[in-house]
């Protein structure tokens, strides 16, 4: 008995040791996509002691990325050097230093470990990228999305490394919110889904794990309930600002439904809802809204344009 247990342990520990050898500890990213979510990705990254390129499709819009990732990271430094500005000028040079940029994704994916992508919300567009760069990584590195509302096996698909391919669903502003959602198909291996947590946590994240469903956890259940405000303002039974009024100080939310439509935009609201109504048209929960419709259609995307549900003059 006693040699059995002694074989056991030994089992397993030596099990153990094994799975956690065969994870792959992420030092090197790249990261598709220097918009929003892909630049306050590659900080988050850099910030941690990886090495990152950004990738994205000119020069001028890298530029722009690169000086908002340096406003970003001057605005985190006020506030966690508040006493140390010389270290928080330290931490700032070090940060840029780990940051690279280039319009080739091609060219600079041969020696990176994960690339990340956060391009465009269009399935077609992800794909392409995706089944382009499969032939030039190494075998090792792991494919991730930050898509928001498209299938992660759908996007794997597009690939030969099915089993290297998860989500990686960061939530914006990436350097102040703590959430990443760890997306793992059928086909993601245990070693990926665990190197993908782990890198989560090495960028200061806290992950939780989703299956591969419409909206993950977060937008299938925070994008049901924006449209139902709108539903509820389209019967007209409250005013918009009632409505969020009532939703900050009744449900303690920190943004009403409209303000946070707003802040997200219209049009990506659209976007997610219209797929998710063509996967499930029966779903009154992914029932298209008229009033959502029409301020897409009369380019109200919220504030970014100037106007959406409210103004911003
Ligand atoms: P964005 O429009 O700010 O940035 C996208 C960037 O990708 C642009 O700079 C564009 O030039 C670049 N791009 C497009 N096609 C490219 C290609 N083939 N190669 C290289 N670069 C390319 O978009 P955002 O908001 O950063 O969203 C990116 C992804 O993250 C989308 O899938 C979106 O659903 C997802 N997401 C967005 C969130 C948000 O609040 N905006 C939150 C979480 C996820």
């Amino acid at each position: 008995m006693a040699f059995a247990t002694r074989c056991f342990v030994r089992a397993a520990s030596s099990s153990a040791a094994t799975a956690a050898a065969k994870k792959l500890i992420v030092k090197h990213v790249t990261v598709i996509g220097g918009g929003l979510m892909g630049a306050g990705i590659a900080q988050v990254a850099a910030a941690s002691g990886h090495t990152v390129v950004l990738v994205d499709q000119s020069d001028e819009i890298l530029k722009k990325s690169t000086k908002g990732i340096e406003e970003s990271l001057k605005r985190v430094t006020k506030k966690k050097f508040a006493d140390k500005p010389e270290a928080g000028a330290e931490f700032i040079e070090k940060t840029l230093k780990n940051i690279t940029t280039s319009t080739d994704a091609v060219a600079v994916v041969h020696s990176t470990d994960l690339v990340i992508e956060a391009i465009v919300e269009n399935q077609a567009i992800k794909n392409e990228l995706f089944k382009r760069l499969d032939k030039f990584a190494p075998e090792h590195t792991i494919f991730a999305s930050n898509t928001s509302s498209l299938q992660i096996t759908q996007l794997a698909n597009s690939t030969t490394r099915q089993d290297r391919f998860g989500g990686l669903h960061f939530f914006n502003p990436v350097p102040m919110m703590k959430l990443v959602e760890v997306i793992k198909t059928p086909m993601t291996s245990q070693k990926t889904f665990e190197s993908l947590l782990d890198f989560s946590k090495a960028v200061g994240k806290s992950p939780v794990t989703c299956k591969d469903t419409p909206g993950f956890i977060v937008n299938r259940l925070l994008v049901p309930y924006m449209l139902e405000a709108v539903r509820l303002f389209e019967r007209g039974d409250a005013s918009k600002e009632d409505i969020d009024v009532a939703m900050k100080l009744g449900a303690g939310y920190p943004m009403g439904p409209f303000e946070l439509l707003d802040y997200v935009g219209l049009d990506t609201s659209k976007y997610i809802l219209d797929g998710w109504h063509s996967l499930e048209p029966d779903n009154p929960l992914f029932a298209p809204s008229p009033l959502l419709n029409k301020l897409v259609e009369e380019k109200k995307l919220g504030k970014k344009t100037g106007e959406g549900f409210y103004k911003y003059k």
